[in-house]
């Protein structure tokens, strides 16, 4: 019997992003300032709950997931948990997004975990620049894990949250690495989700207009580049590819295939609204049996495809109910 992973409007739901951590080693402006309160470790889901989650949704036709945090790789045994998720009967793949700053000495193990694509966050060339937004020196440690990744084999992204006034300027320059290496270059344009409100978004109509002035060669690339909404350029002298992710001006809601799952067990509907089902609570439930607990997980992902919301309203910021920061629900 085929699984009905379809939600109230037709959407297929097989990709869950996983936050493992709300716990980060930079700290990004527009994500988790400084001075920032940390949750305890144990509001956080433990392996096993991650586990128990994906074993039970994978049965309800989830077959492909993205591991997030706050920093993913920060939190012990990271590549252990992935390897063990990529096991799970039903799924297929497994990607992992990250600041770089850890990567490099864990990309073998993430590759023997069979981690499928590494998106690479990376907002800015300049060190000075970087040292502003994220508040640490680590911009050559990430543009080397940029390489390493690249050369790993592993399918390899870029992806840049485009801020106007602050890193507007080097848009052809952090597209120039799509030109010269095997890597797919995202501009995404920042969503008034926590943080994020404090800072003005660019168009990812205007960001592609000056790329064609750039490299007059763009044309759209349709072969299918990930799970996600981006829409994709490249030129014939390119090694790599440009993608645009216009999460405000551009609505991708229809396709939308996803789940998410915060480091303290709520299963979110959508990004834009704080909706969800605690997770959590069934785990923990002393008087449920394994069994049960199964059940019950099951059910919440059903009633998640009951409730999943049409469509975000980025463009209406009164009716944005979610109020948590990213680092809370995952990048
Ligand atoms: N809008 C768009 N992207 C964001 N990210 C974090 N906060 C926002 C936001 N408000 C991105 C980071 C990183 C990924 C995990 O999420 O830039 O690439
Ligand atoms: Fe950390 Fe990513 Fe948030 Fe920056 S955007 S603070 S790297 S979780």
């Amino acid at each position: 019997m085929s699984i009905d992973n379809r939600d109230k409007q037709g959407r297929k739901i097989d990709y869950l992003r996983i936050s493992i951590t709300d716990r980060c080693n930079l700290r990004c402006c527009y994500c988790m300032p400084k001075g920032i309160e940390l949750l305890e470790m144990s509001d956080i889901l433990s392996f096993e709950e991650i586990e128990s989650i994906v074993r039970a949704f994978a049965k309800e036709g989830i077959t492909r997931l993205k591991i997030t945090g706050g920093e993913p790789l920060v939190r012990l045994g990271c590549e252990e948990l992935t390897a063990r998720l990529k096991a799970t009967a039903g799924i297929e793949d497994i990607t992992i997004t990250t600041n770089g700053v850890l990567l490099e000495d864990k990309l073998e193990a993430l590759k023997a975990a069979g981690v499928s694509g590494i998106n690479i966050s990376l907002d800015t060339l300049d060190r000075e620049k970087y040292k502003r937004i994220t508040g640490f020196d680590k911009l050559n440690k990430v543009l080397s894990a940029v390489d390493a990744a690249i050369a790993s084999g592993i399918n390899t992204k870029i992806n840049t949250a485009v801020m106007k006034g602050i890193n507007t300027d080097e848009i052809p320059e952090l597209a120039r690495l799509a030109r010269d290496k095997n890597v797919c270059v995202r501009f995404i344009e920042m969503m008034p989700i926590g943080y994020g409100t404090q800072f003005k978004y660019a168009d990812n109509s205007e960001v592609l207009s000056l790329l064609k002035r750039e490299y007059p060669g763009l044309k759209p690339d349709c072969e299918r580049h990930g799970n996600g909404p981006a829409v994709y350029y490249r030129a014939e002298d390119f090694k790599g590819s440009i993608g645009f992710i216009s999460a405000v001006s551009g609505k991708f809601c229809e396709s939308c295939n996803r789940m998410r799952l915060t480091s303290t067990g709520v299963l979110k509907y959508c990004l834009c609204f704080e909706d969800g089902k605690d997770l959590r609570k069934i785990l923990r439930d002393k008087s449920l049996s394994e069994e049960l607990k199964e059940e019950r997980l099951r059910e919440s992902f059903r009633e998640a495809l009951s409730k999943k919301p049409v469509e975000h309203c980025f463009e209406d910021r009164d009716r944005i109910s979610e109020t948590k920061e990213m680092f809370r629900i995952g990048g």
